[in-house]
């Protein structure tokens, strides 16, 4: 809605867009989604080609750089990240600080904004190198801060990260290792990781690439607006969704309680959680991945009692009016949990997992942002809906 003001410092018109629905934020040439036709590209390249043929750095060198790296620049790259993954010995005393079951998105937040004050030269981003330099930290060091989140909610000692193992190989094993002198991740699961990781890189203006770029934006540190950024993700509505889709599965159970559940979100009592997209009109391409990797996983770990429920739930979703009329198809975390409760993660780990996988893309558009000269602070106006002025009653008029 285009709405004329009569306040004499607006522009005379305003856009009324409440959730950015019509407004684009930004320019940006990292990622391309077309929700009408499911298609998910970055810089020009297939979801479905990068997670076949990349690994999850190389496609994290291709959102930051705009280009595929070649064999040397992939090997510095990954040289400059392993070589950044521990973190400062004062980290562990903040982990060990939380509660005993403190959720680890919230340990993640936290810590990720704390590491603004171990670089306190991350407010120079400006400079190339420097910028660089924190962006590489923080892709390094956001799988250590995530396996000790998990390690102290399991009462656990931290295990300082083996920069032997790929990205992928090394979170595995600073979450399960349990005896010296090394951990052998399984290749199939350390594979999926890895291409979980690929699929969850970037996906342009979803919520928390909106706040890293919003925050951002008022020129903080890289770290303060990762922060920003892990919130916004931890929300059941974005990140925290694959959480709630292993809760709904669990709650249902089995498939002959599918029907009554289905109808009881046809009767707005509450969402199909796993379902919908403000983009994808049409299947999530990400989702038909996932459902690979599944099988993948599933011949290593055993199948997931619970997965005969969400493909059930699936089909009669997929063929339900309600449904089929609100276009609404599975969505990336519609399978994502089942797969990594099977892994072994604990569901409190899934928006985790997330964030791992979405922090390159927060960086690349947050450097997208900052170099982009028209960009300036974000700062949106409002439809002020309050009183007119008014005369101010002493408090012993007050009724
Ligand atoms: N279950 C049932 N009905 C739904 C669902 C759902 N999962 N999603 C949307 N609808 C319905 C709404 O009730 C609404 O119906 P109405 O027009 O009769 O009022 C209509 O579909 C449109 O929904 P909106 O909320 O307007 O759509 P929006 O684009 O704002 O929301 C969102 C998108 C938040 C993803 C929504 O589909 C949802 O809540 N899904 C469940 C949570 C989820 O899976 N989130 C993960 C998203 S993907 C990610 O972050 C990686």
């Amino acid at each position: 809605r285009q709405i004329k003001t009569d306040d004499a410092h607006d522009p005379g018109l305003l856009s009324f867009d409440p959730a950015f629905t019509a407004t684009a934020s930004c320019r940006s040439a990292i990622t391309y989604i077309d929700g009408d036709a499911g298609v998910l590209r970055y810089r020009g390249y297939p979801i479905d080609t990068l997670a076949e043929n990349s690994s999850f750095l190389e496609v994290a060198y291709l959102l930051m750089n705009g280009d595929l790296p070649n064999a040397d620049q992939l090997s510095e790259f990954e040289h400059t990240i392993t070589h950044h993954t521990f973190v400062h010995q004062n980290v562990k005393k903040f982990m060990e600080g939380f509660h005993h079951d403190a959720h680890p998105m919230g340990m993640l937040v936290g810590t990720l904004g704390a590491l603004s004050t171990f670089y306190p030269e991350a407010k120079n981003f400006r400079e190339p190198l420097n910028r660089r330099l924190q962006m590489a930290r923080l892709i390094a060091k956001i799988p250590t801060l995530a396996a000790y989140a998990s390690r102290h909610a399991r009462g656990l000692p931290y295990v300082y990260p083996d920069n032997d193992l790929s990205y992928a190989g090394n979170f595995l094993s600073m979450m399960w290792k349990m005896s010296e002198p090394k951990y052998d991740p399984d290749p199939i699961l350390e594979k999926a990781l890895d291409v979980l990781l690929i699929l969850h890189a970037d996906h342009e203006q979803n919520c928390s690439t909106n706040a890293m770029r919003a925050v951002g934006s008022s020129h903080v540190d890289p770290y303060s607006a990762a922060a920003a950024a892990t919130a916004a993700l931890y929300g059941p509505l974005h990140g925290g969704a694959n959480e709630q889709v292993l809760k709904m599965l669990r709650e249902i159970g089995d498939v002959k309680q599918i029907p009554s559940y289905v109808d009881r979100v046809k009767k707005g009592e509450f969402r199909l959680m796993g379902f919908g997209h403000r983009v994808y009109k049409n299947y999530d391409p990400r989702a038909r991945v996932v459902r690979q990797i599944a099988e993948d996983v599933f011949k290593v770990t055993g199948l997931n009692p619970l997965l005969e429920v969400a493909v059930e739930l699936e089909r009669i979703a997929l063929e339900d009016e309600y449904f089929v009329k609100k276009k609404l198809y599975p969505n990336v975390d519609f399978y994502t949990g089942i797969i990594y409760e099977a892994m072994g993660f604990p569901a409190e780990m899934f928006t985790v997992l997330f964030a791992i996988g979405r922090m390159p893309g927060w960086l690349a558009q947050w450097e997208e942002g900052l170099l982009d000269a028209e960009q300036k602070i974000a700062r949106p106006r409002q439809l002020y809906t309050g009183h007119a002025e008014r005369a101010y009653p002493p408090l012993n008029d007050r009724p």
